[in-house]
């Protein structure tokens, strides 16, 4: 179970992190307005926390859409067909393995 955790949550972490900082050194307007939400909502006299994930649509968005930028996690993990599907006539069985490739969805105008 540690080994799940570790290699769930690494890359999709630092990966998130080191991606959204890069975005904000060559995108100094939105810099400037995660800068001014965060000193409207929690200024300089605390330490920000989770409860004030829903305060802060701003940086959601910004978190939110360098994820999908980056293309965070191209493809998902595997899951059975829950019945018989088809799809592009392609016909799949009820509890085939499938992996949904989340790159479709991301890059889609
Ligand atoms: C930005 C961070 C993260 C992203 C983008 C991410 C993304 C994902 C995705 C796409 C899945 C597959 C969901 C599905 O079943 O279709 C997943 C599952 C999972 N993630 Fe993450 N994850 C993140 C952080 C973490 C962290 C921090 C942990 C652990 C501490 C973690 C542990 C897991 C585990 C254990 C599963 C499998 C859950 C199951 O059994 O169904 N993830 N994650």
């Amino acid at each position: 179970m540690c080994i799940d955790l570790w290699f769930g949550g690494l890359a999709t972490t630092t990966n998130t992190t080191t991606w959204a900082i890069s975005f904000v050194l060559h995108n100094l307007e939105v810099q400037d307005k995660i800068h001014q939400e965060l000193d409207r909502i929690i200024g300089s006299d605390r330490l920000i926390t989770t409860a004030d994930k829903n305060d802060l649509p701003y940086l959601n968005a910004y978190i939110n859409e360098s994820q999908r930028f980056t293309n965070l996690v191209p493809l998902n993990v595997p899951h059975p067909t829950s019945r018989d599907t088809v799809i592009n006539c392609y016909s799949i069985p009820k509890g085939t393995g499938v992996v949904a490739q989340i790159s479709t969805v991301m890059n889609d105008e």
